[in-house]
């Protein structure tokens, strides 16, 4: 296991990631990407995305960053999404409380306030920074507040998650999907979330990148027709019924019940298949079923892709029922209706209870307005009957009646289908876990050679071959230059080092997780057969072979399609 401050010193060093704000003194938990990460971070979204969108057909949306509070009134942010809070009387400090009795506590993050509390008392919990007492705990809400507009007019939140985007947006996919389902919509993009005491690099941050996938689905049909495909497949998974790790197929999963349905386990599988796709070591990545009392407002089941770092087992994707959580609060706060009609195989004949108007009373009372009356009172429902009378509006006048004006009966009537509201199982990633795991994940650090090598798996790698001459001279940098700017043109990334020993550049591509490097020599330039040849070399066995000039773009294209090297 990597020591994550020399990975982080690292990435520093080598463009990866930089502390922001460095040069004012940094901001806790918040981080740039340099160059190297930049193409890293990238990399990791065209793995994702080609899953997403090539294999699995989601459409892809890019919504506003900043919502009205409506949306995470709707949501339940506003009032569910908090940690608890204490400051020292002291210093001032702020903690996150059940950080503070780790030691003490397996899962703290599930105590109330009062538990806390109880805690900080029986083991004597004091400021870690100053020794001094700590205050009453309270909630803190995470987002980002702010304004729409001048003045505080329209209340603002920069989103803690980008899902809520695709939610709001519903209607318009829902038609954009000819009112279908299921169908599954991907976002990528900033969150926010006020973290009150960042720590362990990378993992908290205050603004971060989400890669998140919503399937909406029929709640009567979560089986999954790609299922039969993976059923094979294992996964290790540790369910909330057993707290116990077990290595089961995705079928056999299902079949016991440990997974509750097809859908949710095909995506389980398909988030193992990307993170494995990208580095991430299968024997160091597990499924943990969230607990029912550590469970978000929003889900009705969770499975957390929790993976080993220096850390100890962090949680980097979260892969969530959410059920119709979402829909049904928007629906409600919005007033629009956010159901799907499920059509029936074939037209059934179903006892309808309905509301009839009394014809004859109605005529008699309301003369020239006894047609309006007498719609306004069918479209009504016999749920809105209180107390035996009924309340109808007719232009100004909002009219009361009895049941000597209608009558509740009961009818046979065809339907050809119902109205429901899609429930929606969510696979949400934090591309910056992700992509600090494929960092320690691939690091490799040979103390004998004095070495330390990124084993980055070659579709993330941010480079993919670095191009030397031997010499500087008689010729070597010109041809090895033009062979980088072939590369480069056409579009796969290249490095150019002519600096230092040739030991020295391939130790400086591994640091980097160049897979490749390409060396130009004399060889190449006085051979008299006419094949102009290099020499390309390996990063992870160091194995060396030589190529012709003409053949390199072909040859790297195949390596990037998991050709063997041994195999060229
Ligand atoms: P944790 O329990 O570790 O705070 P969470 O349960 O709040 O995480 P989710 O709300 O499920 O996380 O968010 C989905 C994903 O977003 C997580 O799996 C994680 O990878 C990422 N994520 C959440 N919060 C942060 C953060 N502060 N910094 C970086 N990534 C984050
Ligand atoms: N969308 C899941 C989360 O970020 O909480």
């Amino acid at each position: 296991m990597p020591d994550s401050s020399e990975l982080l010193a690292l990435c520093k060093r080598r463009g990866f990631i930089w502390p922001s704000f460095e040069v004012y003194g940094g901001v806790a938990g918040m981080f740039d990407y340099g160059p190297l990460g930049c193409t890293l971070k990238n990399n990791i979204i065209n793995v994702w995305r080609s899953i997403y969108k090539g294999e699995e057909k989601f459409v892809e949306i890019d919504s506003e960053t900043i919502s009205p509070r409506d949306v995470f009134k709707a949501s339940g942010h506003i009032d569910g999404f908090s940690d608890l809070i204490t400051y020292c009387q002291k210093c001032h400090t702020p903690f996150r409380a059940d950080h503070l009795v780790e030691k003490f506590c397996k899962n703290p993050d599930k105590l109330s306030p009062g538990e806390l509390e109880g805690l900080f008392a029986e083991h004597n919990v004091k400021c870690p920074e100053c020794d001094g007492d700590l205050g009453q705990i309270s909630e803190f809400n995470l987002m980002f507040k702010t304004s729409i507009g001048p003045g505080s007019i329209r209340e603002g939140y920069l989103r803690p998650e980008t899902a809520q985007g695709i939610f709001v947006n519903y209607l318009n996919l829902y038609r954009y999907n000819r009112e279908k389902l299921p169908f599954g919509v991907i976002q990528i993009g900033k969150s926010y979330r006020n973290e009150i005491a960042p720590r362990q690099g990378m993992m908290r941050m205050r603004e971060f990148n989400q890669m998140e996938a919503e399937l909406f689905i029929d709640p009567e049909d979560k089986n999954w027709s790609k299922f039969k495909e993976i059923e094979n497949e294992k996964l290790n998974l540790i369910p909330n019924t057993t707290l116990e790790l077990t290595t089961i197929t995705v079928g056999e999963a299902v079949e016991r019940g440990v997974i509750a349905n097809q859908v949710l386990a095909y995506f389980v599988y398909v988030t193992k298949r990307f993170l494995t796709t990208i580095g991430i070591d299968s024997d160091k990545l597990r499924f943990r079923e969230h607990e029912k009392d550590e469970m978000a407002h929003y889900a009705t089941d969770c499975w957390d892709a929790e993976v080993l770092l220096s850390y100890g087992w962090i949680e980097i994707v979260g892969i969530a029922d959410r059920g119709c959580w979402d829909l049904s609060r928007h629906a409600k706060f919005s007033g629009q209706d956010m159901t799907y009609f499920r059509k029936y195989n074939s037209p059934k004949e179903v006892d309808i209870t309905r509301i009839k108007a009394k014809n004859r009373a109605i005529g008699l009372k309301f003369k020239e307005r006894a047609k309006d009356v007498m719609t306004e009172i069918e479209s009504l429902k016999p749920e809105n009957i209180k107390n035996g009378r009924i309340t109808v509006s007719v232009g100004n006048e909002t009219i009361e009646l009895n049941e000597e004006f209608f009558e509740v009966i009961l009818t046979k009537e065809k339907v050809t289908g119902d109205r429901i509201i899609p429930h929606v199982i969510e696979p949400s990633h934090g591309l910056d876990r992700i992509l600090y795991s494929t960092l320690e994940h691939a690091y490799e650090r040979d103390n004998e050679e004095n070495r330390t090598i990124l084993h980055f798996m070659p579709t993330v790698a941010p480079i993919k071959v670095g191009v030397f001459p031997l010499m500087e001279k008689d010729g070597l940098d010109k041809v090895a230059y033009k062979i980088y700017s072939d590369i480069c043109s056409s579009g796969i990334e290249a490095y150019y080092d002519s600096s230092g020993t040739i030991g020295k550049r391939y130790a400086r591509m591994d640091e980097i997780g160049t897979p490749w490097c390409i060396t130009v020599d004399y060889e190449t330039i006085e051979d008299k057969s006419n094949k102009e040849t290099v020499t390309i070399r390996d990063r992870d066995t160091k194995e060396q072979k030589r190529i012709e000039i003409k053949s390199i773009k072909e040859i790297l294209g195949r390596l990037l399609n998991n050709a063997k090297f041994a195999s060229l």
